[in-house]
């Protein structure tokens, strides 16, 4: 039954953004706050300090040929989903986290290419190879998030701040797959972690949910 789910998902968030863009009015959206992997990421890895990560190949073309005409840090010659919901609400591309001279007034992302949902420490624990080997986590991104929010609510509480602000959570959880694969663990293994990992992407989201209306 999964895949029926998925692409009714997607038609639904289709919809969902036709009808905010074709409505002639201006989006009720002034902001986009993003969190998830390289299929969100529009520059922290790249901006990770070195040496940590030489040699990334994100730095180099043809990442970014298509569209900005350099490499940007999305792991894309082109553009992301996240670019073309931020187009269609009229928003500018969400600048990355790591970017210290970021304008972060009209969103900020937190999603790091290879972040995996639960920690470093939990996977290299079960003595799992990940690549990179970073705090990236969706805990690591939720933790970034609370040290950035006093800067982006100025004082204000709730929903008075992320009232019109659009959450986009995730892709996660592919790379924490990934981790067994690179470590030759068998599909059966990785299998016995799935309920751990769908439960820190839920946690997560709860987590931001009680940050953002507290
Ligand atoms: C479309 O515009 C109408 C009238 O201005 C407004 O009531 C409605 O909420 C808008 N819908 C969207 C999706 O922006
Ligand atoms: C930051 O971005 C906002 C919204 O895009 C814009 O209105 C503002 O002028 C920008 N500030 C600076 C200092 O560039
Ligand atoms: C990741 O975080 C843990 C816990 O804070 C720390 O002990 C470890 O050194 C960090 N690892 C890297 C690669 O930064
Ligand atoms: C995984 O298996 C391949 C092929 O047998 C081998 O070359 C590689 O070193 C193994 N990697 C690990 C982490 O065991």
């Amino acid at each position: 039954m999964r895949p029926p789910h998925a692409a009714l998902l997607l038609l639904f968030i289709l919809a969902y953004f036709r009808g905010a863009y074709s409505n002639g009015s201006r989006s009720r959206f002034t902001s986009i706050i993003s969190f998830g992997d390289s299929f969100a990421d529009t520059g922290n890895l790249v901006m990770w300090a070195d040496p940590v990560l030489p040699g990334l190949l994100l730095k180099n073309l043809p990442y970014g040929e298509t569209f900005f005409g350099h490499p940007t840090g999305r792991a894309t010659d082109g553009r992301l989903v996240l670019d073309f919901i931020a187009e269609a609400l009229g928003l500018p591309f969400v600048p990355p986290y790591l970017d210290k001279g970021g304008n972060f007034s009209a969103g900020v992302n937190f999603a790091v290419a290879g972040a995996p949902a639960v920690t470093l420490q939990y996977l290299q624990g079960q003595n799992l190879i990940v690549n990179p080997p970073i705090n990236s986590s969706l805990y690591d991104q939720l933790v970034w998030f609370q040290k950035l929010k006093p800067s982006l609510c100025k004082g204000r509480q709730g929903t008075d701040c992320f009232g019109s602000s659009l959450f986009v959570m995730g892709e996660f959880g592919a790379n924490d797959y990934r981790s067994f694969l690179l470590s030759n663990r068998t599909v059966e293994q990785a299998t016995a972690y799935v309920p751990q990992i769908v439960d820190s992407v839920s946690q997560g989201v709860e987590v931001l949910y009680m940050l953002c209306t507290e």
